[in-house]
């Protein structure tokens, strides 16, 4: 019986040694020079592969370690090794020997770190893909020497930095994709030696800044895709050195706002930017001097409800302006006029059908040779006013169009803002209304100002933006905006609210002749120095006496007081402009007859002691806490790397690290 096993076994060893010369691995299918292992659940690298194999497929089995199984085929082009279960690449040059590789596929695994040296020999790779891995941590010089790479695909992992020395070799890169990971900066120069670089995708990540010269380099680029990122305001100046960039995706990005000249003097020809819950407003200018735009995607962005009549200055070839899904219940005809033909979408905006959308329904029925053109011009309905709301706008006669209307504010509602003293303040008032109307501020004192105005407290710009700065209680009272034209008139108003800010003043200590005084609140920071006033109550006439304070002060104490008479005490700030004080807190006290006993300087001094200690004892903790903490950071930070660098040393197989404390169960 067990000779008989013997002799099978012998004869299936026998037919497998003389197979590996003239045919195929077991399991495998060999076509011409392929080698097809997918999806065999293998457990290692079959090591018969024919010598002259081009293209080996390994995917979709269940590898768990490479160190020192790849065998010699220096004639493989394409290996494809993704779903498996990797766990590691180790420290080695594990693909020394396969000089002829120009596509290989990491895709799908357990690793987590790349090391340095691990694609040692790699020279032609044009094609390197790892996604939908748990990447992390990638050495800095993993990819030097790949000066024939041309396309890096490395979307879905866990990546939150990158190095400049990433691709200082990549000078052939085409395609870089970055997509679905953790990246949070683009920071200056990261790119520069990517001169050929075409597309370059960084969605869904977290990235919050841009470095000015994050795009140095990509002089080449012409597609970048930045769209599901955390970014609030457009990186202009990083964008205009991309001198041949195409396509620009920013959408679904927490962007509040389009000012002028956000998108200014680059190359591009299509820009999108949809999807937003945040952008509000696309200001005069917003798009100016971009001589080769044709399309801008502007749609589903449910709280856009202004878009400037002049947004789009100097952009001679737009053809496609997408706005459907918005909030917007007026688009100026201003906006596309003159341009040679536009496609447009508006659907889906609550729009408001006065004189403003005489041009739409000519446009919609062709009345004129109009070049605009609507795209689902079916669905455009009125929303306002309240008569035609769900009416289709195409249908709209004509002559039931007035040719001019009065003014509409955009967002008229009135409201009223709290501030707090020294703060700044901007009210922001745009309308709508054919002939387009003229804005003008009404401040509280009931005087108008315009663009002439020369406080330097209240300043206007491009009439519709009133700035007040150092607000002060008195600014406090209902600003107006007005529009006007020769139809009407549209106010709102806005109640500003100057609130004094938090600080409190007591007595602490009342003697004969001398009153310590304390203050606290959150405001004792807003100022640089505050003033203590004080005079006697009662005696009418009297002028305040004064003592400057800095801010770290936190009490004071006046001297050479009257005995037995009532003192009225605030704290204050200067008013430089007006040469008078604004009192921020007061408090009343009687000093002491005069044959109250001093002890009160000893208990002063006492507390000035507390204070000091208390402020040394703290700075203690802190040292203390930092210490910890930075203690604490290094060691994270280390672990990941170290710990696969002992179990790579020592070139064992995790699976095999067993405690010894732990039953070796199955073997
Ligand atoms: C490789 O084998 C798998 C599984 O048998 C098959 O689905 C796949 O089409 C093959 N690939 C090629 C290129 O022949
Ligand atoms: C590698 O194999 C997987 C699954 O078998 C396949 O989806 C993938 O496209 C292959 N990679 C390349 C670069 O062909
Ligand atoms: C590369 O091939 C040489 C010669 O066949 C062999 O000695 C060496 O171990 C191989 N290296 C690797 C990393 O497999
Ligand atoms: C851009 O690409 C073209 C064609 O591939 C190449 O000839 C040129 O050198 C590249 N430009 C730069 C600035 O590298
Ligand atoms: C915007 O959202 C729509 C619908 O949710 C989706 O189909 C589209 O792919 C998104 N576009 C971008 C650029 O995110
Ligand atoms: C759309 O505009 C209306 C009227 O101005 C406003 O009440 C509403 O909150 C806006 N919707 C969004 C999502 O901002
Ligand atoms: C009709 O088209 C011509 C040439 O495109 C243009 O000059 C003219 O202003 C257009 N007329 C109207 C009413 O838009
Ligand atoms: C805002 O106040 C002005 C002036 O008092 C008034 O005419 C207007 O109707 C108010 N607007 C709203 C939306 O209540
Ligand atoms: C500003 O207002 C002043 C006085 O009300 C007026 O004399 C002046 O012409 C106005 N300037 C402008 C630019 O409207
Ligand atoms: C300031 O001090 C007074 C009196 O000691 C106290 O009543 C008040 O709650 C304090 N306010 C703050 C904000 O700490």
């Amino acid at each position: 019986m067990v000779s008989w096993i013997f002799l099978a076994f012998c004869v299936l060893l026998l037919t497998s040694v003389i197979s590996s010369h003239i045919s195929c691995p077991l399991h495998c299918d060999c076509v011409q020079r392929m080698v097809n292992c997918t999806s065999r659940g293998l457990h290692k690298i079959p090591d018969n592969i024919p010598l002259h194999t081009e293209l080996l497929f390994l995917s979709e089995n269940r590898l768990t370690n490479l160190v020192k199984q790849i065998p010699f085929l220096p004639r493989l082009l394409d290996l494809n090794l993704s779903t498996n279960q990797i766990k590691q690449l180790g420290r080695g040059s594990i693909f020394q020997n396969l000089t002829e590789l120009r596509l290989l596929d990491l895709s799908n695994n357990k690793f987590r770190t790349l090391f340095n040296g691990v694609f040692r020999g790699l020279y032609k790779l044009e094609t390197l893909i790892i996604t939908n891995g748990h990447l992390k941590f990638i050495d800095e010089h993993v990819f030097d020497d790949m000066s024939n790479l041309k396309h890096l695909n490395l979307r879905e992992n866990s990546i939150h930095s990158m190095p400049v020395e990433w691709f200082y070799d990549m000078m052939n890169l085409v395609i870089l994709e970055l997509d679905n990971n953790e990246i949070y900066y683009l920071n200056s120069g990261t790119f520069t030696s990517l001169n050929n670089l075409r597309h370059l995708s960084l969605s869904h990540n977290r990235i919050r800044g841009i470095s000015e010269k994050a795009f140095l380099g990509l002089r080449n680029l012409t597609t970048l895709l930045l769209n599901h990122n955390n970014i609030a305001e457009v990186p202009t100046v990083a964008l205009q050195s991309m001198k041949r960039l195409k396509v620009f995706f920013l959408d679904a990005n927490p962007i509040p706002k389009l000012v002028t000249d956000d998108f200014t003097l680059f190359s591009v020809k299509e820009i999108s930017l949809s999807n937003t819950t945040t952008l509000q407003m696309i200001d005069r200018g917003a798009f100016r001097d971009l001589g080769n735009l044709e399309k801008v995607y502007l749609h589903n962005n449910p709280s856009l409800h202004y878009v400037d009549p002049h947004a789009f200055i100097n952009v001679p070839k737009l053809r496609v302006l997408l706005l459907h899904k918005n909030n917007l219940s007026v688009l100026s005809y201003e906006t596309v006029y003159e341009r040679p033909a536009v496609q447009l979408t508006m659907y889906d905006n609550p729009l408001l059908c006065d004189c403003n959308v005489r041009w739409i329904q000519k446009a919609l029925n062709k009345k004129e040779n109009s070049s605009i053109h609507f795209l689902n011009s079916d669905q455009l309905k009125c929303s306002q006013p309240q008569i035609l709301r769900s009416f289709p706008l195409k249908a709209l006669s004509l002559a039931s169009i007035p040719e001019q209307c009065e003014p509409v504010l955009v967002d008229s509602r009135n409201e009223t803002v709290d501030t707090k003293m020294g703060d700044s303040q901007i009210f922001e008032c745009r309308a709508f209304g054919i002939p387009p109307p003229k804005i003008h501020w009404i401040v509280p004192s009931g005087s108008v100002v315009n663009e002439s105005n020369n406080d330097l407290r209240i300043q206007i710009k491009h009439s519709n933006i009133l700035l007040l700065y150092h607000l002060k209680p008195k600014d406090s009272g209902i600003y107006q905006c007005v529009a006007e034209n020769n139809m009407g008139v549209a106010i709102k108003n806005t109640v500003l609210q100057v609130g004094s800010v938090d600080i409190g003043l007591f007595p602490q200590r009342v003697s004969s002749t001398f009153v310590t005084v304390v203050w606290n609140g959150t405001a004792r920071n807003n100022f640089p120095e505050y003033d203590i006033l004080y005079k006697t109550d009662n005696r009418p006439g009297e002028q305040y006496q004064t003592v400057t304070v800095s801010y770290v002060y936190r009490s004071y104490t006046i001297n050479n007081l009257e005995p037995d008479t009532s003192y009225k005490l605030c704290i204050a700030v200067k008013d430089k402009e007006e040469e008078k004080y604004i009192k921020l807190s007061c408090t009343h006290v009687h000093t002491r007859d005069a044959s109250f006993i001093m002890q009160g300087i000893y208990t002063t001094s006492n507390v000035a002691v507390a204070v000091v200690l208390g402020i040394v004892a703290a700075m203690l903790c802190i040292v203390c806490l930092v210490s910890m903490a930075a203690k604490k950071y290094r060691q994270r930070h280390y672990e990941t790397p170290e710990k696969s660098l002992i179990t790579d040393m020592a070139h064992v197989p995790p699976e095999n690290l067993n405690s010894p404390l732990m039953p070796r169960v199955g073997s």
